[in-house]
Parts: structure tokens; sequence; C-alpha cells
């Protein structure tokens, strides 16, 4: 399974009943957190600044201010956040006052748990796709993906970010077998476990060390070579190096997406190839990741709910800015019996897939439980040979790029 990152929400309602009745029916959802409650419209934008929720349920009528303007004001402030008002009876007058402001959707009081969930979700994925615009924006300013190396020093190691917008497609096998398809001797090969709550590579390859991605994050603004060496893990048998994640999924929110950025760049002085592996779900790591990828492999396989989030993934990134020419779109567990072929999720998503992977579960499912990857010691098997020319579109790809990137920096 995917890690999930939970929808924040904020409940905003004068009557404290009120208030724990929408908590109650929260409770049970696994995806859904409420971060904080606020009696009146004032402490709703405290709260909201502080908590920066994803979601708030806000009330109309309160005795300070109301809630069309605490809507206007933590739209203003927290610009992701999405708001729902919740009102005693639907008034047209007040529906067109919220809107105008910035609300995102309306539910009578007191809500039904099943329209509370979907009003939710809808706003929870709208936060997160604003969030992604506001990052991208962001990034833009400063320079896009182009990296100019601050220090003089040879930067220019690849990010390799491996994603899949589905669970369980295959990306952490991918992006193991990648990264040692991807070392030389003339390469060297850094594989980062960009799963922060879940992270499995450690598994994967069968490696054990005290040390983990937390003991880079406190230090990025004094990372030196050593002790980036001191933290990695040494897959003695292939030479890669693994950023390992946090032992504990409640140590995932220690590392910010600045620190994570700051660490991936400063590989690209150590490292060919920065393979960075991730969850599903759209953190702030993940996008971190994304926004500064040379490449992204991204991952579907032959079922319709994989193929329809890899629909929607595409579509954002549009939005995102990341150029379709960065993309390395791969099908794994290729099935031939299945009619879904290679060519028509090529032809439906307008994407074309590049690399095909085919479902082998013996000797997948084998090398993680021995936690040897495939191309190491099944290097015949075809699920093996359509990874290591993965590798080799990989180094193409990245060969292309260095020559126009290059023509970028030395404009500047
Ligand atoms: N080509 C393949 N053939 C057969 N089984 C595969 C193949 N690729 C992956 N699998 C199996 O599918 C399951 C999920 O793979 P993996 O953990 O790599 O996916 P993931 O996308 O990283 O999942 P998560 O979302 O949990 O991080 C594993 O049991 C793996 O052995
Ligand atoms: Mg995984």
């Amino acid at each position: 399974m995917a890690a999930t990152e939970k929808i924040r929400v904020l409940i905003v309602d004068d009557v404290p009943e009120t208030r724990e009745n929408i908590r109650k029916l929260l409770q049970f959802e696994g995806d859904v957190e409420v971060v904080g409650a606020a009696r009146t419209g004032r402490e709703a934008i405290s709260i909201a600044e502080e908590t920066k929720p994803d979601v708030v349920l806000m009330d109309i009528n309160m005795p300070d201010m109301d809630g069309i303007e605490a809507t206007e004001a933590i739209r203003r402030k927290v610009s992701f956040s999405q708001i729902i008002i919740l009102s005693v009876q639907a008034d047209p007058s007040y529906m067109r006052k919220a809107m105008l402001v910035g609300a995102r959707d309306f539910l009578t009081k007191p809500p039904v748990i099943d329209e509370l969930n979907s009003a939710i979700r809808r706003a929870g994925v709208m936060a997160h796709e604003e969030k992604i615009k506001a990052m991208t924006s962001a990034s833009q300013m400063a320079g896009g993906s182009v990296q100019i190396p601050s220090n003089g020093v040879d930067a220019n190691g690849n990010v390799i970010v491996v994603y899949s917008p589905k669970g369980g497609t295959g990306c952490t096998t991918i992006a193991t077998n990648l990264a040692l398809s991807l070392r030389s001797p003339e390469s060297k090969v850094a594989l980062i476990d960009g799963n922060l709550q879940f992270g499995d590579i450690a598994v994967f390859l069968n490696v054990q060390g005290k040390n983990t991605i937390l003991d880079l994050a406190t230090r990025v603004d004094d990372l030196d070579p050593d002790i980036v060496h001191e933290v990695m893990v040494d897959h003695g048998a292939s030479g890669v190096h693994i950023l390992a994640a946090p032992s504990r999924p409640e140590m995932a929110d220690k590392v910010t997406a600045d620190q994570f950025n700051k660490i991936l760049q400063f590989m690209r002085q150590l490292y060919d190839f920065i393979v960075v592996d991730t969850s599903s779900y759209l953190s702030e790591i993940v996008l971190a990741a994304m926004d500064i990828a040379d490449l992204l492999v991204l991952v579907t396989t032959q079922d319709i709910p994989a193929i329809k989030n890899t629909k929607t993934f595409l579509s954002l990134i549009d939005g995102m800015h990341i150029n379709r020419q960065r993309l390395v779109f791969v099908l794994n567990q290729y099935d031939k019996r299945i009619a879904i072929t290679p060519e028509k999720i090529s032809e439906s998503l307008r994407q074309e897939v590049v690399g095909v992977i085919p479902l082998d579960e013996r000797t997948v499912v084998s090398a993680v439980n021995r936690g040897v990857p495939f191309v190491m010691d099944n290097k015949t098997q075809p699920v093996s040979r359509s990874v290591l020319s993965l590798a080799e579109l990989v180094r193409d790809r990245v060969n292309k790029f260095e020559v126009p990137e290059l023509d970028k920096v030395l404009k500047r």
C-alpha cells in the first residue's frame, strides 16, 4: 500500500455540540485528520494561519465575524485551504456571497456523513492541486529545474524519480532494479527512499543500517561528502548507495520538502544517478522530488483504476509545467492475455508507453523475499532484460538533455 497523507481539517462553529458531532463523524475516517476547532470567525483565521488546513468546515452565523468574512480572510492568508460552508438552510444569497469570496462547497446542517466525507475528499484533492500550483510557480520564479552549480563544484548528477499515481503498481521494484542497472564502473548511483512513511527500499535490498534520511535532514545546511557517505548504506553487492526512510512512519514529518530538495541537490555532486522511489500520495516530499527531477519514470499497470489515475496525473503535470519530454512512461506487470495493450494505453492517454516490463510473479516475488533484486541474479529473464533496456533508455535520455540544459545555464 502507498503511504497516505491525511486531509487536514479545521472545524469552525460557535456551538460546542456541533463541533463535537462533526469531530465524531470524522474520527473513523483514516485519511482525515482534524487539526483544530474554532469557536469564532477570528479564532478560525488565527488557527488556520497556524495549522494551514487543507479543508475548513465553516459555520455561517457566528458572534464576532460571520463565516463569509472569515472565508475571505482565510483564502487570502492560506491560499490552498478549501472552505466548505455548513449552514442550516441553503439560502441562495448567502451561497452566492460565499462563492464570491472563495468558498468551495455547501452542505446543510447537520451534515450527512457520506456527503460530508465526499465533500472533504473533493476539497482535499483541490487543496493538494493548489499546493502543487503554488509550488510550481514558486520554483519557476526561482529558476525552474535547471540546476546551476552554486559552488563551482560539478553538480551534474541526474535525478530520476519513479512514481505512480496508483499504489502497488511496482515503483519500488522498478526503482531498485533500475538503480542497480544504472550502476557501472563509470556511474555512481544513489537510491533514495522518498516514501518516508512506509519506505521499503531497505527491505527490497536486504540492507540494514542505523542511519536514515533523518540523519541528513538536520544537517542540510552543512552537508559535505563525508557526512553523506557516512549516512548512506552501501549495498555491497552492487555498490549502490542507499538512503533509507525513517524507521517509523510518525518520523516522516520530521523531514521537510526543503530539506529533501537540498539533499537531492547536494547528491548531484556525488552521484551520476540519483534514483528516487516515491509513494503514490503526492506529498510535499514527492512534489519536491518531481520538481527537480531530470526524468520522471511514470509507472502504470493494465488495470482501469491505475490508468484512470495516470490520466488524472497527466492532466495535472501539464499544469505543473513538467515537460512531457521528461516523462518515461512505463507499463509494469504486463500480461499479454489482457486486452488493454501498451498501444491502446499510449493512444488513450496520449503518452507513449516507452517501456514494458512483463508480469513475472515467480521471479519478482522471490527476488523481494530474498532481498536480492532480480537484475542481479536473473539477468536473462525477460523481466530483467526489460529493466536493463529501461536503464539504457534513461541513459540515452539524460545524455540528450545535457546539451540544451548547458545552453540554458550558459545563457543566464
Ligand atoms: N513485473 C512484475 N511482475 C510480478 N509482480 C510484480 C511486478 N512488479 C511488481 N510486482 C509485485 O507487485 C507488488 C507491488 O510492488 P512494489 O512494492 O514494487 O509496488 P509499489 O508501487 O512500490 O507499491 P507501494 O505503493 O506499496 O509503494 C509486489 O508484491 C511486487 O513483487
Ligand atoms: Mg513502494
